[in-house]
């Protein structure tokens, strides 16, 4: 498949460390040396269904397509206030989509692992235009009492529109199944008939571990994808990898020995957006004007799950 159109949406709100340390005993001194986070854009009114609408109606305006012909789209997203429709039900009936549309939860790789399915399609000759869109809302998850994890995140929509092409050169997931390192529930309604124990829990993460595994498999994804496809790290253009820690990033660029200009980063002013955060990066750096035809992109991504994925896409 290959990529002909990018767009993206963010909530208005801008919420600085300065703000956080207003209510908790935190700031830019251990934000930013821990992160590189510097400010988040936070959802005040808007929804993430909306998000996810206009970040792909500006994707569309590029790929220069109308809603009707689009054959497929793929919603990535871990929560949002719906149980049911899916979210890509809502955001389809926004755009006035008339094709298939699925969900996945595939957490902080969720845009990669959307890759990975419209590519089958295309392959199995199903499809001509896909649209993917990974609309998070990670500020809702967090208990914004707990300091080490609020800070982290930050809210927006991502989407990308695929048609038929070979400049996607490969995709690499991979699963190793864990729940105890990065987790939340919630509470269904009750029945009359229900007597086990079920409570709230907003979001757990062992950040140590997380960070170890997002390091581990980030690079030996992108060493073995790289292998299998047949390019060197010489013919990388850029790494796209998710924001959600830029030590995470820049230990990544140490390992693989690249030098920082092959890393575009905006985790200063976006945070961890989940799944939306490889998107919203894509689609910035594509109307910033940063890749040129040719060019090799590595797309690098790892969450809860815990899942990891990453792919090559020639521009
Ligand atoms: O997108 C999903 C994938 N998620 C990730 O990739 C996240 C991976 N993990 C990380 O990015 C990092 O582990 C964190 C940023 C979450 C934490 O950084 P760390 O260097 O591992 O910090 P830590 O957990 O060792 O925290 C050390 C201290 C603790 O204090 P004590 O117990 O050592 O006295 C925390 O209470 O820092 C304290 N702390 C804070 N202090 C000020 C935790 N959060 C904060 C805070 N402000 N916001």
């Amino acid at each position: 498949m290959k990529l002909i159109g990018t767009g993206s949406a963010i909530p208005s709100k801008v919420v600085t460390n300065a703000m956080l340390s207003e209510f908790l005993d935190t700031g830019d001194e251990w934000i930013i040396p821990r992160t590189g986070i510097e400010s988040r854009h936070v959802i005040t009114n808007e929804t993430v269904e909306d998000l996810g609408a206009d970040a792909c109606r500006k994707a569309l305006d590029m790929a220069g397509l109308r809603p009707e012909e689009i054959d497929f789209f793929i919603c990535s997203n871990v929560v949002n206030e719906y149980i049911t429709p899916s979210l890509s039900c809502i955001i389809a009936e926004k755009l006035g989509l008339t094709c298939p549309c699925i969900d996945i939860n595939c957490a902080c790789p969720g845009f990669i692992y959307a890759m990975e399915i419209a590519e089958t399609h295309f392959l199995a000759g199903k499809v001509r235009n896909v649209l993917i869109v990974s609309a998070e809302e990670p500020t809702r998850m967090t208990d914004w009492a707990d300091r080490s994890t609020c800070v982290l995140f930050g809210d927006g929509a991502g989407a990308a529109v695929f048609t038929k092409g070979d400049n996607l050169k490969g995709i690499r997931l991979n699963a190793r199944p864990d729940s105890s390192k990065i987790w939340q529930k919630r509470t269904l309604m009750p029945t009359p008939y229900v007597t086990k124990e079920e409570s709230d829990v907003p979001l757990q993460m062992r950040g140590k571990e997380v960070f170890k595994f997002a390091v581990g498999a980030s690079t030996t994804e992108v060493e073995a994808l790289l292998k299998e496809v047949g390019l060197t790290k010489s013919d990388v253009s850029y790494y796209m990898v998710h924001q959600a820690n830029l030590r995470i990033i820049d230990a990544i660029k140490k390992y693989l020995d690249e030098p920082d200009s092959k890393f575009p980063v905006n985790i200063r002013d976006h945070g961890n957006s989940s799944s939306a955060s490889c998107a919203i990066l894509l689609d910035e750096c594509n109307r910033a004007g940063l890749f040129k035809s040719g060019d090799i992109l590595v797309f690098s991504a790892f969450g809860a799950g815990l899942l990891s994925a990453a792919a090559v896409l020639e521009w």
